[in-house]
Formats: C-alpha cells, structure tokens, sequence
C-alpha cells in the first residue's frame, strides 16, 4: 500500500433519508476513536437531496460528500429542469461526483455525456469519481481491457486536472451480484489501466479504486491487490455496521 490515503467511498444509490445521519454519525464516531493513524478518506455519496442537509451536519477531516450525478449542460443555472449543475453540487457541500457508473450508462448516459459532465465537473474543481467496467458477455468474450481503453479514451480529454479523478474499475458483474473477480484477473486490469493512463494522459500514479459486492469478508483480498487505492462499496455502506466492519477488516 501506498503512502496515499485509501478511498472508502459509499454509493448509497437511491437510498437514504434524513433519519440515516445517525449511520454517517456512528462511522465518524468510530474512525476518530478507532483509526486516527490512518490514513483514509471516506466519501459519502447519498441521494443528491441529501447532501447539504448531511454536509452540515458532518464536519469531519476524514469524511466528506459527493453526488452520485451531475448535469452534462455546461451553465450554473439555467432552464434545464430536473439537472444539477456541478455549481449548484459544489454550493450544497459536494466535493465529490461519481460520473459514468453502469447504472447510469444503462440509464442512457454515452460516452459523450460522459465525457460532458466530466468536463463540467472538472471545470468546476469536484473531485470526479468516473467508473468504468465492462459486462458479463463483454468479459466473457476477453474483451474486458478493449472496452475499458475505450471507455477511458472517449471520455477524458487531455488537459483534465487529473489530481482530481479516481479510476473506479466496477465490472459490470460484480455489481451487487457478490461475485468478485479474482486476484490475479484484478492485478492485470490494474496495471494494464495504469498503462493505458500513463501512455495516453501521463498519468504516472492514477487513484485507482475497485467497486463491485465489496463486504467485510472479500476486502481481506481485495486489500492485497497492488495499485489499488480504495474502494467504492454500494449495499455495503448503507449500515455504518456493515461499513465499519469493512474499514477494520481492511487494517487488520
Ligand atoms: P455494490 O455496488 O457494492 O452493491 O455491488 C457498487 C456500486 O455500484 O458502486
């Protein structure tokens, strides 16, 4: 493990109300008596409405917040109804967005949408959290490192700030299915998007997180895969229990 902090990022999807502050409470509660010498960072992405009451609420060095969206129109404010600018995220108290996530590909989000809320939120200084991942049949078929290039070649343009994106690897088949890839088939995808990364963005040492059935069993293993810089955990981060659970398994 590098001496850069380990992401623990919770995707709380279309979950959460105001009276889940208690869980955000308990998990800040824990790591200030439990795990001040570590070195991590958890994010808390709940449901866009969420955010600001959350983000006041919370005031934490090791926690903070993103969205699980953003708008692809490139105004702070405007007639675009049902969009969030990464302005309007900013001002709620988001630092972070997670952008391209399967859900929201399946949902009608292309690589150019992508590559607009990206921009946007870049432009707008929120830290990007962009997944990439490949399906059952596109792995199947070993084309999993094709799609994965191509999903980061269509969306990135070269003059990001790139100090400001995390590389979350989510295959599309381990999302809430509790199948894990294997090590080995881990460490590969790894080193080959650090290649990509490199090669294409001189990138020399992306933020590089997996996502996908992360519990407090398999992150015993999913900690020894080199390159890894954290995790994005979606069920599993709903109850501080389960998350907490998760946090100690990974430093002990
Ligand atoms: P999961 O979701 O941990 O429930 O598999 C992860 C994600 O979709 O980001």
């Amino acid at each position: 493990m590098s001496s850069k902090s380990t992401y623990f990022i919770a995707n709380w999807k279309m979950n959460g109300s105001p009276k889940d502050l208690i869980q955000i409470k308990n998990l800040d509660f824990f790591i200030k008596n439990r795990f001040k010498k570590h070195n991590k960072l958890i994010v808390y992405c709940p449901p866009q409405p969420l955010i600001a009451y959350f983000a006041k609420k919370i005031r934490s060095k090791n926690i903070k917040f993103g969205s699980q969206d953003v708008s692809n129109n490139n105004f702070a404010f405007g007639a675009f109804t049902g969009e969030v600018s990464s302005h309007i995220l900013k001002n709620s108290g988001a630092e972070y967005v997670i952008i391209g996530h399967s859900e929201k590909r399946l949902a009608g989000d292309n690589y150019n949408t992508i590559k607009q809320k990206i921009n946007n939120a870049n432009q707008n200084k929120l830290k990007i959290i962009f997944c990439i991942g490949e399906s059952l049949k596109e792995n199947k078929n070993k084309n999993s490192l094709l799609i994965l290039k191509k999903q980061i070649l269509a969306s990135l343009e070269k003059g990001l700030n790139f100090k400001n994106i995390l590389f979350a690897y989510e295959p599309v088949w381990s999302i809430g299915t509790g199948i894990i890839p294997s090590q080995s088939y881990l460490i590969k995808v790894f080193s080959e998007l650090k290649k990509i990364l490199i090669r294409h963005y001189s990138v020399k040492s992306p933020k590089l997180l997996y996502g996908g059935s992360v519990n407090a069993q398999n992150i015993q293993s999913l900690k020894m895969i080199p390159n890894c810089n954290g995790y994005l955990i979606g069920g599993a981060s709903l109850t501080s229990k389960n998350f907490i659970d998760i946090i100690q398994n990974y430093y002990s």
